[in-house]
């Protein structure tokens, strides 16, 4: 068998058009042509027009798919809603359809390509025997050729309608993988509800954020307190799940955590109500992601040399300081506060911080101190914050300047 031709120079190469390179390609390739048959070799065939339509009804499918995906993620209603609720149909749809549009939008895109293929891309079996090693630059040449020519044989290329209805369909079908990122992007300013005792308004809000609105706010010892069973059934009234804090209970070098608590949420001491349920309100302030607070007091000897941050110098109430509890790195609780070197220790990634030293980070990957709240006490002896923290608390975020 005579050695086939496979040093043409760049101007031999040069001077071939793109059948002839790609008719070269295959034979270099060793690639034979056992079998091949144009789809509709007779010019304006009806069937063309109508296998056209059927793709592009899939198309157009996957794009109409897309855009319920883009209008239900804009405008359904999703906030959460109870059994019971009214909109809890319509919220309880929101996920299904998501899924199912975006779903719709992806099969329908793989139908009208897989159609296509079959519908107008020639009927072709080809046979190519396996090379060893890299391409020559006859080889890189042929394949590009032989690629437009696949491109040509296509008819894609003379379809606007169809490259349309898939390019949209593509783009529509994508958005439903990218739209869904924008939930995760939050504007610090806006409040997404009132301020409330959850304190989730916005990033610079707390709980404690009530004391700036006027509101005496405690701070409050969770019990642990849960519903009690009378008569066969659960119950929370009477029952309380924070109690007010007074100095007298915590002994010297201890720590409590707290959470805030306005009046009208009040259920103890003299106050106690055994017909009141302030137990949902008070739990919505357990949970409040950024209001935990650590109340600690200071042995004295301490006490007397801590040295407070510039502009917080009236924070404390004698030996009694209070930190957030949130850590300024990433948000764990840094709940461990170890009374001989007066450092709270985050668990997560041991950042230490100095309870002497306003919280200032002395270890660890935090950069901030911890915020401080102002403390003081009532005319009933009850711990209550003297205003709210001067920084927001928690990690950092991109609008925040300290
Ligand atoms: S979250 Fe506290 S050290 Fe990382």
């Amino acid at each position: 068998m005579s050695e086939m031709k496979r040093d043409y120079t760049s101007e031999e190469l040069g001077k071939m058009n793109e059948s002839e390179l790609a008719r070269l390609g295959t034979e270099l390739d060793g690639v034979t042509v056992a079998y091949r048959k144009e789809r509709f070799p007779q010019p304006n065939d009806p069937a063309e027009k109508r296998a056209a339509m059927g793709v592009g009804i899939y198309f157009l499918l996957a794009l109409v798919m897309g855009l319920a995906f883009a209008a239900i993620y804009l405008f359904w209603p999703w906030q959460y809603k109870t059994l019971g609720e009214s909109g809890v149909w319509w919220y309880t749809l929101y996920t299904p359809l998501l899924g199912l549009t975006s779903g719709l939008a992806i099969i329908f895109l793989g139908m009208g390509a897989m159609n296509y293929t079959k519908k107008f891309v020639p009927e072709e079996i080809s046979v190519q025997t396996r090379h060893d090693g890299p391409s020559d630059e006859v080889d890189r040449r042929t394949l590009v050729a032989l690629l437009n020519d696949s491109w040509k044989t296509s008819t894609f290329g003379r379809r606007p309608v169809l490259q349309g209805l898939a390019a949209g369909g593509a783009a529509l079908a994508g958005l439903s993988i990218i739209l869904p990122l924008g939930g995760m992007i939050k504007n610090p300013w806006r409040p997404s509800h009132k301020q409330d005792i959850t304190g989730t308004g916005t990033l610079w809000t707390t709980g404690w954020t009530l004391a700036d609105e006027g509101k005496k706010v405690y701070l409050a010892r969770d019990t642990g307190a849960v519903a009690v069973e009378r008569e066969g059934e659960y119950s929370t009234q009477g029952v309380t799940r924070l109690v007010r804090v007074r100095p007298e209970d915590l002994d010297a070098g201890g720590m409590e955590t707290v959470f805030p608590m306005t009046e009208d949420m009040v259920n103890d001491g003299k106050k106690y109500d055994p017909r009141r349920d302030v137990y949902e309100e008070q739990m919505h302030s357990v949970h409040g992601s950024r209001n935990a607070v650590m109340l600690i007091r200071l042995r004295h000897e301490d006490a007397l040399k801590s040295i407070p941050r510039a502009g917080q110098e009236k924070f404390h109430y004698g030996d009694y300081i209070a930190y957030s509890k949130i850590c300024t790195h990433i948000g764990c609780p840094t709940s461990l506060y170890e009374q001989q070197t007066n450092r709270i220790l985050c668990p997560c990634h041991q950042s230490q911080f100095d309870a002497l030293q306003y919280g200032k980070p002395v270890f660890g990957p935090a950069a901030r101190a911890l915020p401080q709240l102002p403390l003081t006490v009532d005319e009933e002896g009850f711990f209550i914050a003297d205003g709210n923290f001067i920084e927001p608390v928690g990690p950092a975020f991109w609008e925040r300047r300290s």
